[in-house]
């Protein structure tokens, strides 16, 4: 029985892969540090720190923890400058009406994201009363692949981990699903996952409420 489902954020419900690239860039640039769009990829799902890491390993030289908290800094003041202007037009196809389906099923939603700025985006895209928990970077010290944000998302909603399925676009969240004892669907890159349960490019190619109602008539 599928009881709740927890939506990843970044490249599900919005995505915001530019205005990280964006902002990863810019620092990069003013750092020396050669950086494209394909490295931008291996930071989906990964958290702040963690990408930061990734940015450095083209690096000339080592910096100090404190010379990386300010080029953390540095970058989220750029990323937060381009997530103020997303607006409910920003919401990726299909994602608002498959949330709004599976809420009229009386199916649980939640957000599980790595982000810090999870709230503030669900803002700008005036969706926050959409889901009954948000989990997010704020209060997790282990990010994707470890299973820590799904897990707070089912205690959240009082839901068991088998009975969550969870949406992802990034192989860190499809691992952080599994590890959680989670169903995964599997969404644009993540779609092949071996791991995952079903994938699809985008929700708008898939009835997601409509799938999780067969699903749970066939366990039934
Ligand atoms: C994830 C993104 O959702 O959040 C990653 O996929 C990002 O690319 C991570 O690094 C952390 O985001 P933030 O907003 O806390 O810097
Ligand atoms: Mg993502």
């Amino acid at each position: 029985m599928i009881q709740a489902v927890i939506f990843d954020l970044d490249g599900v419900i919005v995505s915001t892969d530019e205005c990280h690239y964006q902002a990863w860039k810019a620092l990069a640039d003013r750092e020396g540090i050669p950086f494209s769009r394909q490295e931008n990829h291996r930071l989906r799902g990964v958290s702040r720190m963690e990408s930061l890491a990734i940015v450095l390993e083209k690096a000339k030289r080592s910096y100090t923890d404190d010379e990386k908290n300010n080029m953390a800094a540095y970058k989220n003041d750029l990323y937060v400058s381009l997530i103020n202007e997303l607006t409910p037009a920003d919401l990726l196809p299909g994602a608002q009406s498959a949330v709004l389906g599976l809420r009229k099923m009386g199916i649980k939603t939640a957000i599980g994201s790595s982000s810090k700025n999870a709230p503030a985006i669900l803002e700008h895209l005036e969706i926050t009363t959409l889901f009954d928990a948000v989990a997010d970077g704020n209060s997790i010290k282990r990010s994707k692949p470890a299973p820590d944000v799904f897990l707070l998302a089912a205690k959240m909603l009082n839901i068991p981990p088998e009975y969550c399925l969870v949406v992802e676009d990034a192989e860190a969240g499809v691992d952080a699903a599994i590890n959680a004892g989670m169903m995964c669907l599997g969404l644009g890159a993540a779609q092949k996952h071996p791991r995952t349960i079903l994938g699809a490019k985008d929700l708008s190619v898939l009835d997601l409420p409509a799938w999780v109602a067969l699903r749970n008539t066939e366990i039934n």
